[in-house]
């Protein structure tokens, strides 16, 4: 059974595989009388919408369910909701607070039902995907391999976004700046840990975001209040102040550079709207190939049976 939980799980081969057939014309019907579970424990927009229709462009149904309804480790246990998911579905994405949660559906639903991280708190690997597959539409004619030697600056708050991100930029031998200030730089260790990737581009750290963005091909940021740090919202807007993606940091990347931005935005704190507005700005083909990488999740998944 094929799981698709953090990018360092998934090998090289079934990346490109992943790759490939997100991006493969949509002339199959894989999920046709299939249900997808879609639980969402936090908000979600983009992820939500690009599982649904990729789950519809592929024949297939999706159901949704809030925290609310499903109240994991409220309402009833994690492994009984996995139990019970198990049960009636085949195939099941799920963002969740805690990674852990994955590794107790998982053994809960005794590998019965494929699982699919939309992000949790260590790893968003889906959005990595769609990502990778912009910069190669951008910079390779949307051959991912073609990425090699490009150099990526990430600046702001290293979040679960960064590293999935730098896991599958390092594994195609693109290098990965990361500019963040003391406290919210990448941490090694854990799951989706971008200094266990040997070989392919070399990762740098760096403590302030000039550093970071000097000659890159690329500048990326997330928010700096990610899902579940609210409470610490004003002293993380304080903290990040000098690390915004603006006009005049975008000077010292390469004249080329673009810009990437997860989404939400948040408009005056991590990015400048003059950026996020740009030309120079891919956000909304991140957005596009959001549902191309659910297509070639989903693809993968199936291929197996
Ligand atoms: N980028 C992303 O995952 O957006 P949502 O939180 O809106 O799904
Ligand atoms: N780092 C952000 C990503 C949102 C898509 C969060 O976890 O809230």
């Amino acid at each position: 059974m094929r799981h698709f939980i953090t990018i360092e799980d998934v090998s090289d081969d079934d990346l490109v595989t992943i790759y490939s057939l997100a991006t493969a014309p949509i002339d199959d019907e894989l999920l046709r009388g299939q249900g997808v579970a879609l639980v969402f424990e936090l908000a979600s927009l983009r992820t939500r919408a690009s599982s649904a229709t990729a789950v519809h462009d592929l024949g297939g149904t999706s159901t949704f369910f809030t925290d609310h309804e499903v109240g994991i480790d409220q309402r009833e246990s994690a492994e009984d909701v996995g139990r019970t998911l198990c049960a009636l579905y085949a195939l099941c994405g799920m963002r969740v607070r805690n990674h852990g949660i994955f590794t107790r559906i998982r053994a809960a639903s005794d590998d019965q039902m494929a699982l699919i991280n939309l992000l949790s708190n260590l790893a968003h690997p889906t959005q990595a995907v769609a990502d990778v597959l912009t910069l190669a539409e951008h910079f390779a004619d949307g051959d991912v391999k073609g990425l090699r030697g490009r150099t990526l600056a990430y600046v702001g708050d290293a979040t679960n976004v960064t590293r999935s991100l730098a896991v599958a930029l390092l594994r195609l031998g693109v290098n990965v700046n990361v500019g963040a200030p003391e406290g919210y730089q990448l941490q090694p260790g854990g799951v989706e840990d971008p200094y266990a990737i040997a070989g392919g581009g070399t990762l740098r750290l760096f403590d302030n975001a000039a550093d970071a963005v000097r000659g890159v091909d690329t500048v990326y940021t997330d928010t700096w209040v990610s899902m579940g740090a609210e409470a610490s919202a004003e002293k993380r807007r304080q903290d990040l102040a000098h690390f915004q993606v603006n006009a005049e940091l975008l000077t010292l990347a390469q004249a080329h550079a673009v810009v990437l931005h997860c989404l939400p935005a948040h408009r005056g704190e991590e990015i400048t709207d003059d950026v996020l507005d740009s030309a120079r700005s891919l956000v909304w083909r991140q957005v596009f190939h959001r549902r191309s990488a659910m297509v070639g999740v989903l693809r993968w998944i199936k291929e197996e049976e």
